[in-house]
């Protein structure tokens, strides 16, 4: 069963993270099918029904994007919002995404060792995404274990950043059965 992977990345070709992961994830074109939002829809017009088809369509999607304060990029967001519609998603009527296995994968520029109650950053990212994983439940949908790495902002070494993208391949194979 073929994984779609939902990038969100407002400057792909300035990342070091995103970029490589998604070049990753072409090389299995046979498992996993790439939609890129920020290039989809530069204007930010985001086409709904194209979006609501293209997640009936596959049992298992990925969200993956840079953490922008402790959250998703803005056209994430507005993807959320606006996709994920009343009837459609939730409601008495709305149950398209139930079932479906929805994931996170996310780059993040801090230290991993900051992300816990007595670090820098207060909280862990299992806490940081509960907003997403109640939106999940609130749509029927499964929220899939996070992927993740950290010290994404500059501290990663080309090598640990080539060694994460092959973590995050094994990660969807695992996760999403392909
Ligand atoms: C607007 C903005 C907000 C950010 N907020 C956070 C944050 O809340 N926590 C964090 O650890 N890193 C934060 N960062 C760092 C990014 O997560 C990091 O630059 C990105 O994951 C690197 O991935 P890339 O090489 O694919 O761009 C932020 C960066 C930007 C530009």
């Amino acid at each position: 069963m073929k994984t779609l992977v939902i990038i969100a990345h407002p400057n792909l070709e300035g990342s070091r993270v995103n970029q490589r992961w998604t070049q990753e994830l072409l090389r299995y074109p046979n498992d996993i099918a790439v939609h890129e939002l920020y290039k989809a829809y530069p204007d930010w017009n985001i086409d709904v029904p194209r979006e609501q088809h293209l997640l009936e369509a596959y049992d298992h999607v990925i969200l993956q994007f840079p953490f922008y304060w402790y959250s998703y990029p803005p056209l994430l967001k507005k993807w959320f919002d606006e996709v994920w519609t009343y009837g459609w998603a939730y409601g008495s009527q709305g149950d398209k995404l139930k079932g479906t296995k929805l994931g996170l994968a996310m780059s993040i520029g801090d230290k991993k060792n900051n992300y816990v109650p007595e670090g820098s950053v207060s909280f862990t990212v299992d806490q940081l995404i509960t907003p997403f994983v109640a939106s999940a439940r609130h749509a029927g949908a499964v929220a899939l274990p996070y992927f993740a790495v950290f010290g994404a902002s500059f501290r990663a070494s080309d090598e640990e950043i080539d060694q994460s993208a092959r973590d995050y391949i094994e990660h969807i194979f695992k996760h999403c059965g392909v």
